[in-house]
């Protein structure tokens, strides 16, 4: 039981939720009642004490004002129609009149001392009787008779707050069941709340846990009416979509590099052994040896690639940030291209604007630029031209390296940029050269230099290849803008 509690109640939001109202309620019923009997007290007190010191002044008056052998005949004549006791004390402390019960007695020290005050002060004093079990409890007015200018006696009058007294036992006891039944009904009310408002912490917990032991697929179906949980649940949903298409990316990322590892191995091993089976003259050897290496290169380029990928993944691609002259960097690979483009009657034509400044690492940009001159050349049919462009547009250097080819049905422009991503390549001069990765090495360099690249392309009409990248240094046409503005203010002053 007392672990149930422990676990249920103080180790639980909702738990603590209802133990907190709980308190909050008693608190605030406990000072209503507390406000409640102070003030009504007061009122009914003042009202005994008002009546009591009426009465007990009329009928002061009326001995004050007759003489002492009337007094008790007119006590008597008194205490017929008056409820209460009543007891006429003399100076020498002898009792003049008494009704049926005694006063002085039952007071204890409180109706001795407000009579000892009445006599001492010559002042009306007041004090309260408490019997053991509160039930006939008197409130007691002394008020001093005069004769003479001399206190002659003293008039004690008694008011039985018997009743007064049941009636707030009633209230305190009505109170107290009403405010019970309201703290159980509000905190079960309160726990249960919180539990159906905490029920969606339940599934997330388990979908979570589901998540963790590897079933990536799992998603929150909770609907809740509560903002803070809708977005929680939308934000985690969106965390274990993203977490399913990286680890799937990934998985697939490992199985395609070790796939494209596979072949050129399995060739390299194949070559070996054909090698091995009989002896060979040296001219052989070398011969198989100059193969073999174009396979190492093979291997060594998709093994180069895939770390530059997994680096850019990782955020450690290393990117110098000089300034880079775009213009002849542009220039360098169209030069570089050109005997190789030439040997296949393939024409290059180039249309680069000069001063092209972009901020970056000029070893990457080239790569990109070679990547797609590269493609173009693979897939650019005999006596066909490959355009490559470069100029600036709003803020931008827009660079083109356009082909002649077959094009890139529409279908597959969108995967272009993946890894390992390879068109049928019956259209492609090289057959099995490459390995995917080139395209999606180029948009992680363009990216890490804040750019864009795109494709456009029609099957049969050839394929563009573009690359945006913000100009560096001050831009001219921004500044061509201010001073026009500049010119407009000077001319309407
Ligand atoms: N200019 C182009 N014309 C037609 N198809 C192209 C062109 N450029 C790329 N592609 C298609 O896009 C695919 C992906 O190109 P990407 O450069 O990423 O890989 P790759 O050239 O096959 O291999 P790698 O560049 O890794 O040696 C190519 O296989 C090809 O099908
Ligand atoms: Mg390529």
């Amino acid at each position: 039981m007392f672990y149930w509690v422990r676990s249920n109640i103080f180790r639980t939001f909702r738990g603590r939720l209802a133990m907190l109202y709980i308190s909050l309620e008693f608190g605030i019923l406990l000072f209503a009642a507390m406000l409640l009997y102070v003030a009504l007290s007061q009122r009914v007190y003042q009202d005994v004490d008002e009546q009591l010191s009426e009465q007990a002044s009329s009928l002061a008056r009326a001995l004050e004002s007759s003489p002492f052998y009337f007094w008790t005949g007119h006590l008597s004549g008194f205490a017929k129609h008056y409820p209460g006791p009543i007891q006429l004390i003399a100076s020498n402390g002898q009792v003049i009149f008494r009704s049926d019960q005694s006063l002085i007695n039952r007071g204890g020290n409180d109706v001795t001392r407000a009579l000892a005050q009445a006599f001492r002060d010559d002042l009306t004093a007041f004090a309260s009787t408490q019997s053991l079990l509160q039930r006939d409890n008197v409130r007691v007015i002394a008020m001093p008779i005069h004769r003479g200018g001399q206190t002659v006696a003293v008039l004690l009058l008694g008011h039985s707050t018997g009743d007064i007294r049941s009636v707030f036992n009633l209230l305190y006891l009505l109170g107290g069941i009403l405010g019970v039944i309201s703290i159980i009904i509000s905190s079960v009310a309160g726990y249960y709340m919180a539990k159906k408002a905490l029920k969606p912490i339940e599934e997330i917990t388990s979908t979570a846990r589901a998540v963790a032991a590897g079933d990536l697929s799992r998603r929150l179906t909770s609907k809740s009416q509560d903002r803070e949980i809708r977005v929680l649940v939308l934000v985690l949903n969106k965390m274990f979509a993203d977490l399913e298409t990286s680890f799937q990316s990934q998985k697939r990322f490992v199985a395609d590099a070790s796939h494209e590892l596979r072949l050129p191995l399995t060739i390299l091993k194949g070559e070996i052994e054909v090698a091995l089976r009989h002896p060979r003259t040296a001219e052989e050897y070398e011969e198989i040896l100059r193969q073999q290496l174009d396979t190492i290169d093979r291997i060594q380029r998709i093994v180069n690639d895939l770390l530059t990928l997994a680096r850019a993944d990782a955020g450690q691609l290393e990117l110098a940030q000089n300034e880079v002259d775009l213009s002849l960097l542009l220039q360098e690979v169209g030069q570089q291209h050109l005997i190789l483009f030439d040997s296949h009657h393939v024409g290059l034509e180039m249309d680069i604007e000069d001063g092209l400044t972009v901020m970056g690492d000029a070893g990457s940009l080239e790569r990109a630029v070679m990547n797609l001159m590269n493609n173009a050349f693979k897939h650019a049919p005999e006596h066909s031209t490959i355009h490559l462009s470069a100029h600036a547009v709003d803020h931008s250097a827009i660079i083109s390296v356009r082909d002649e080819g077959a094009g890139i049905p529409e279908e597959e422009q969108q995967h272009l940029f993946d890894r390992f991503f390879r068109a049928d390549d019956a259209r492609c001069r090289k057959e099995g050269e490459g390995a995917g990765l080139g395209l999606a090495i180029c948009k992680r360099i363009v990216d890490a230099h804040g750019g864009d690249i795109w494709v456009k392309s029609e099957p049969g009409k050839g394929a563009e290849f573009l690359i945006r990248l913000p100009l560096a240094g001050p831009n001219p046409g921004l500044q061509d803008r201010l001073q026009g503005v500049l010119k407009d203010g000077g001319a309407s002053a």
